[in-house]
C-alpha cells in the first residue's frame, strides 16, 4: 500500500487574466462549464484529508476567479489543512485578502514575471506589475508568509539580479527561481524560451551570491535548466509518492503535467474516490517504486535521487513514458535534447510567443 500523500494541488480553474507564454497549463484548457462545482471541491478536500493530505495548494489558472474561493478556503481550513494560495495577484484587493486570511489562508505564493514593470507586463500580456506590488504589500500587512515565484527563461534570465532585488523589496521570505519546465504552453513556446548557455553561466553566480548574502532572511530556491544539465531534475519525490493534483474538471493526476502522457488512463473524482485512485489506479501505480525502470536507470545508483527523471518529459521527447529522461547524459535519446538545443537556442531570430488566453 502506498504511503499517504502530503499535499493536494487543487487547480480550481484554468481561467486566468494573464497570458504567460511560459505557462505549464495544457494547450487544451478546461472550459468554465466543465469545472468542478463547489460541492465537488468540498468532497475532494474531505477525501484528500481522509487520505492524509495536510496541505492544500489552491492554484489554477487564477484561483481568485472562483467566486466560491472563500467557502473553499474555509472548508480546507476547517479540516485542519495548511492553505496556500498560488496566485498572479491580479484581483487580490486588501479587503479580499483580509477576508481570505480570516477564513484560513496561511501562505501566499505570488508569481512575478520580470524585474521591471515593462518586462513583467510584456511577459504577462497585461498590465499586472503594479497590482502584484500592491498584492505583496497586502500580504505583508496581513502578516502572512510570502513566496515569490519567477519562471526563468531567455527573456528574463539576464534580469535575475533585479528579480531578486524586487522579491526583497516585496518582503518575500522565499523566492523560487524556477527555470521553465517545458510542458503545455511552455513546450509550444520552447524556441522563444530556451536560455543560452551564456545566460545560464552568467545567472548562476548571481543566484549563488544572493543565496549567501540573504541567508536567514530570504531563502532562494533555484530550479535548474535541465535541458542544459547532464542529469535530470528528480520526479518530485517519486511518482505518486507525496502529492496529487486535481485538475479543474476533476481529473486526478500524479503530476500536474501528466495529461501529456496519452497512454495513461486518467481517473476522475466524479467517478472514483481519491482513496481508490491514489492506492489502486493504473495511473498512480504506473511508475511507483523502481520495478518499471529500464536500463540505464534500472542499474544506476542515482535512481534513488532522481527516480529516472521526469516521466512526462520522457514521453514528450521519446514517446515512451518509462524511458530514461532524455536530458540524462546516459540516456540513449540524449541526442534529441542536444538537437533541440542546437536548433532552438540560436540567439538570432527568437520567434514570437503564443500567448495563453482564457479568461
Ligand atoms: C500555473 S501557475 C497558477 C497560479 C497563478 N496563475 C500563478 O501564476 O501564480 C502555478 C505556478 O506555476 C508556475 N509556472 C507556470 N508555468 C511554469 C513552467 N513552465 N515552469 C515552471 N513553473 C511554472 C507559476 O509561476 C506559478 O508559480
Ligand atoms: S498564464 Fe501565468 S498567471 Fe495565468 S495560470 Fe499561467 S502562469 Fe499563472
Ligand atoms: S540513468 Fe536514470 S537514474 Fe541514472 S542519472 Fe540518468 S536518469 Fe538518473
Amino acid at each position: 500500500m502506498a504511503e499517504a500523500p502530503f499535499g493536494l494541488l487543487a487547480e480550481l480553474t484554468h481561467r486566468c487574466p494573464l497570458q504567460c507564454g511560459y505557462c505549464s497549463n495544457p494547450l487544451e484548457l478546461v472550459r468554465r462549464d466543465a469545472e468542478l462545482s463547489t460541492e465537488d471541491w468540498r468532497r475532494v478536500f474531505d477525501q484528500a484529508r481522509s487520505l492524509g493530505c495536510l496541505q492544500v495548494h489552491l492554484s489554477g489558472g487564477e484561483p481568485l476567479l472562483r467566486q466560491d474561493l472563500p467557502e473553499l478556503v474555509s472548508h480546507a481550513n476547517s479540516l485542519g489543512c495548511y492553505v496556500n494560495l498560488v496566485t498572479s495577484g491580479v484581483g487580490l484587493s486588501r479587503d479580499r485578502l483580509r477576508s481570505l486570511a480570516s477564513l484560513g489562508v496561511d501562505h501566499v505564493q505570488l508569481s512575478l514575471q520580470d524585474a521591471t514593470r515593462a518586462g513583467n507586463d510584456r511577459i504577462a500580456g497585461i498590465k499586472a506589475f503594479d497590482r502584484k506590488v500592491e498584492a505583496a504589500a497586502f500580504v505583508r500587512e496581513e502578516g502572512l508568509p510570502l513566496t515569490v515565484n519567477t519562471v526563468l527563461h531567455r527573456q528574463n534570465l539576464d534580469h535575475v539580479a533585479g528579480i531578486i532585488a524586487m522579491a526583497e523589496e516585496m518582503g518575500a521570505e522565499r523566492l523560487e527561481l524556477a527555470n521553465t519546465q517545458y510542458y503545455g504552453w511552455a513546450l509550444r513556446n520552447r524556441a522563444a524560451l530556451l536560455p543560452t548557455r551564456e545566460q545560464l553561466a552568467a545567472a548562476d553566480p548571481v543566484v549563488a551570491s544572493a543565496q549567501e548574502r540573504l541567508r536567514g532572511r530570504m531563502e532562494i530556491v533555484y530550479v535548474i535548466a535541465d535541458y542544459h544539465e547532464a542529469h535530470p531534475k528528480p520526479c518530485m519525490y517519486g511518482w505518486g509518492a507525496r502529492q496529487l493534483t486535481v485538475a479543474p474538471n476533476g481529473d486526478v493526476l500524479p503530476c500536474p503535467a501528466a495529461t501529456v502522457i496519452s497512454s495513461l488512463r486518467i481517473e476522475n473524482v466524479r467517478e472514483s474516490s481519491l482513496h481508490d485512485i491514489w492506492h489502486s489506479s493504473s495511473s498512480f501505480n504506473a511508475f511507483r517504486g523502481f520495478d518499471w525502470m529500464q536500463d540505464p536507470c534500472r542499474s544506476c545508483p542515482r535512481k534513488e535521487v532522481d527516480f529516472g527523471g521526469c516521466r512526462c518529459q520522457a514521453f514528450q521527447l521519446t514517446g515512451d513514458a518509462a524511458a530514461t529522461d532524455p536530458v540524462c547524459s546516459l540516456s540513449p535519446s540524449r541526442s534529441t535534447v542536444d538537437q533541440i538545443l542546437a536548433t532552438e537556442m540560436a540567439p538570432a531570430d527568437v520567434p514570437a510567443m503564443a500567448m495563453r488566453k482564457m479568461r
